[in-house]
């Protein structure tokens, strides 16, 4: 398993991968848990060479988030995916990715406004901007994404198709389910945030969210369900509900009760120093 911080280097290196089939890509930010390492393997089944790439993107952060905490283990991600058979990590220096006078920003209209578009303005922007560059740097045949971040896919699909990201055919995007802790809380790098208390406080949202979409699949009104959602959290130890809504799985427009078209019920709440994010599915009507 190579490590490469250079663009030039990177490039001679997939070349060479590329001779020997396709080439799957993995876009992390590092600190890797179990989470990463599903896309990793997923990956496997797929492309003869698996590259990932680490990265903590300062244009993803607004400003007073948290940037400068998250968490950078370079050496620690490495030992982690050297036995999962990966060929190459790509961990670009920031001024590798955005050297003096980088001036572009990519900013996809439509999936990235709202939900952790509204909380955090400029963040899908950040994350469109590093993820294009990715995919050029490295070409990808295949892509893979964990479906936690639901919002992102959408907004990553969205900017493959609208600017014809191809290798020669288009990237295939792949979104892969949520890996979740015993207690059922969605694997992140940002639970590494949260105090035992805290921790212990943190699997009412997974529960919230299945009481919730059981009874909106019962028939339960939708504006009233998601309330009792955010109640049940408060009462848990949650600081805030920054937001809970059901919406269009692909396009992300909102939804008042369940339809045809598959469903998503999205939430980002505060618990501690930890802001934490969960998706789930819901059946539709029919
Ligand atoms: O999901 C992440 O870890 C990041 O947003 C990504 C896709 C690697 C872009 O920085």
């Amino acid at each position: 398993m190579q490590t490469i911080a250079r663009l030039d280097p990177l490039r001679s290196a997939v070349s060479l991968l590329r001779h020997d089939g396709e080439v799957a890509l993995v876009p992390t930010m590092g600190a890797l848990h179990e989470g990463h390492l599903t896309l990793v393997r997923e990956a496997r089944k797929l492309a003869e060479h698996v590259i990932v790439s680490i990265f903590v993107n300062p244009r993803q952060f607004g400003a007073g988030e948290d940037l400068d905490a998250y968490p950078r283990q370079l050496e620690a991600d490495c030992a982690l995916l050297h036995p999962e058979g990966v060929s190459l990590v790509w961990a670009p220096e920031p001024g590798a990715m955005y050297p003096e006078g980088y001036s572009t920003n990519i900013s996809v209209a439509g999936v990235s406004e709202g939900l952790c578009g509204g909380d955090r303005p400029g963040h899908f922007d950040g994350v469109a901007t590093v993820v294009c560059k990715l995919f050029n740097q490295v070409m990808p045949d295949i892509a893979l994404f964990g479906e936690k971040d639901w919002q992102q896919l959408a907004v990553i699909r969205r900017m493959a198709r609208d600017l014809d990201l191809t290798r020669p055919a288009a990237i295939n995007i792949i979104g892969v389910p949520t890996v979740r802790e015993a207690d059922g809380l969605a694997m992140s790098s940002r639970n590494a945030y949260l105090s035992a208390d805290e921790r212990a406080s943190a699997a009412a949202l997974p529960r919230a969210m299945r009481n919730t979409i059981t009874a909106i699949e019962d028939g339960a009104p939708v504006a009233a369900t998601l309330a009792e959602l955010e109640s049940a959290l408060l009462a848990a130890g949650f600081r805030n509900v920054e937001y809970a809504e059901l919406r269009d799985a692909e396009t992300l427009a909102p939804l008042d009760a369940l339809g045809a078209r598959p469903a998503r019920l999205l939430v980002a709440a505060r618990i501690g120093k930890a802001r934490l994010i969960d998706n789930m599915g819901l059946r539709t009507s029919r």
